[in-house]
């Protein structure tokens, strides 16, 4: 899918098929009012008739209306004007690329007049190639046949009324359309089964993605990641005939000094919980456990095709989590690369025991930042559902800056607390900590004191995306979050 500006007014603009807006209660946006004006009406009569109600995520194809250059027009429902917001926008722009017509190549969607408080012309464009991708999105790789019972618009166009937003505009749209190319690498790898996605896959990927993009990369097997004295990340790995893997991912954008943005991504590849096994019902969803490695490939991807003046380095620490005889037992006691030393009391918690290596490793970077994205905690998805990220932060201003891109990009994190007195939970009678703290008592928040332990040496931010990652149910599948989010931050930072 292809992005494209275009300047006119709704009426005369030559395309498939023409876009516009209509609230409930009848009320018209600017560019349905033109189309109304040209046709003597037809828009007008379609609402009259009851065919146009305006509601939200609803749409009415229209055919050869008089006076409008465009073979089509789409009426489209934003819901109540004094109700129109950030995600009704991106709704409407979905149920547009969704209700186009079979026969429409080009779609144009006269959106910048369904007004969104606050938002600047760029937001327009960037929701709207992101919003647009998310329909075109297929997962049909594994299947005999492609999926293409629904087709989509190959070029989608944003109709401007005057030139002079054509700038921000085009700058929009393609950062949107990277951000959905990340985006759709993060859910491709997210979507792909266990046997699929090893670690060893997920360093071949990493390779592929450098290649293509011209990142330095390091993909480390065991021997490398014993050397580097990993105890905790290797016994993990321990139990699974899978060897691990540790890649590491470069993208320099800016001066070769300048401190790097790290991030640190979960890439547990299958999740049976080990010898604290899981229970079977929905276990296959276990393989979503690598969607924070997924992320982190997609922001780097985005970032490197939109050439962003930033440093960042990627971190994943991959490895498959499975009962055998060589698998953590409760009470096993492993040694970090940090020299802390772990009592694993339940083998089911450990993204935390692969990220403590990786936040040690992330030091010799000397970061200006490090951000871990994880599928850590059933706790999460308690507190927060399916809407926010769970976030944590040793700095604020980096957790303000998080919150502040993942609410621009429909991509939202609600901070958590890290207080000390939470750390009382992980006292262990026989190493430095517990994996663990009390069951049902703020697992999310042990989690994150778990890893603040071994994120000192930096500000540091923790993204528990558990409940964000995928969506379960008839709709299951990876959903690229929170590559918006992150790219975004990373772009302000960039500056
Ligand atoms: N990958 C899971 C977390 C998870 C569970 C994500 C369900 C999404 C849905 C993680 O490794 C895990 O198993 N965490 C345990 C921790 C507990 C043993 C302290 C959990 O949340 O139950
Ligand atoms: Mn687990
Ligand atoms: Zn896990």
């Amino acid at each position: 899918m292809e992005f494209i500006t275009k300047v006119g007014t709704a009426d005369a603009l030559r395309t498939d098929c023409i876009a516009v807006g209509v609230y409930t209660d009848g009320e018209l946006t600017a560019a349905a009012k033109r189309i109304d004006a040209a046709s003597r009406g037809a828009v007008r009569a379609a609402v009259k008739s009851g065919d146009v109600t305006g509601k939200r995520g609803t749409t009415l194809l229209l055919r050869d209306v008089a006076g409008v250059a465009a073979p089509r027009v789409l009426l489209v429902g934003l819901g109540k004007a004094a109700e129109f917001n950030d995600r009704a926008y991106a709704e409407a722009v979905r149920a547009a690329v969704k209700g186009a017509g079979s026969g429409t190549r080009e779609l144009a969607i006269a959106a910048t007049d369904w007004e969104v408080k606050e938002r600047d012309g760029a937001w327009y464009a960037r929701t709207l190639a992101i919003a647009a991708r998310e329909v075109a999105f297929r997962s049909d790789e594994l299947k005999s046949k492609r999926d293409d019972n629904q087709a989509v618009p190959a070029r989608v166009a944003l109709a401007l009324a005057e030139a002079g937003a054509q700038r921000a505009a085009s700058a929009g749209l393609a950062e949107g359309a990277a951000i959905a190319n990340g985006m759709d690498l993060a859910k491709r790898l997210g979507n792909l089964p266990g046997n699929v996605c090893t670690p060893r896959y997920l360093g071949e990927q990493a390779v592929k993605l450098a290649r293509e993009f011209k990142l330095g990369v390091e993909v480390m097997d065991e021997r490398k990641i014993e050397k580097l004295g990993m105890g905790s990340f290797l016994s993990v790995g321990r139990g699974s005939d899978q060897p691990p893997r540790l890649i590491v991912l470069k993208y320099q954008g800016a001066a070769k000094g300048a401190a790097p943005y790290v991030l640190v991504g979960k890439g547990i590849t299958f999740d049976s919980g080990g010898i604290s096994i899981k229970p079977s019902a929905n276990m296959d969803e276990m393989k979503f456990d690598m969607c924070g490695a997924a992320a982190v490939f997609g922001t780097l991807r985005a970032l490197a095709e939109l050439k962003a003046k930033i440093n960042v380095i990627g971190i994943v620490p991959a490895c498959e989590n499975l009962p055998s005889g060589r698998a953590n037992k409760p009470g096993d006691i492993v040694k970090s690369m940090s020299g802390q030393t772990i009592e694993i009391l339940n083998t089911d918690a450990e993204g935390r025991l692969i990220l403590c290596d990786a936040l040690t490793y992330a030091e010799r970077f000397k970061p200006a930042a490090v951000v871990d994205i994880a599928t850590l905690t059933g706790a999460c998805v308690v507190a927060l559902g399916n809407v926010n990220s769970g976030l944590f932060a040793t700095d604020d201003r980096l957790a303000d800056d998080l919150a502040r891109a993942g609410k621009t990009m429909l991509d939202p994190a609600w901070r958590l607390p890290l207080d000390d007195d939470y750390q009382e939970q992980l006292k262990s009678n026989f190493a430095d900590m517990a994996n663990i703290g009390t069951p049902g008592n703020a697992g999310a928040v042990i989690a994150a004191c778990f890893l603040s332990r071994y994120a000192k040496a930096y500000p540091w931010a923790h993204l528990d995306i558990a409940g964000t990652a995928w969506k379960s149910g008839a709709a299951k599948g990876a959903t690229g979050r929170p590559v918006p989010l992150l790219t975004k931050f990373l772009l302000e930072r960039a500056g």
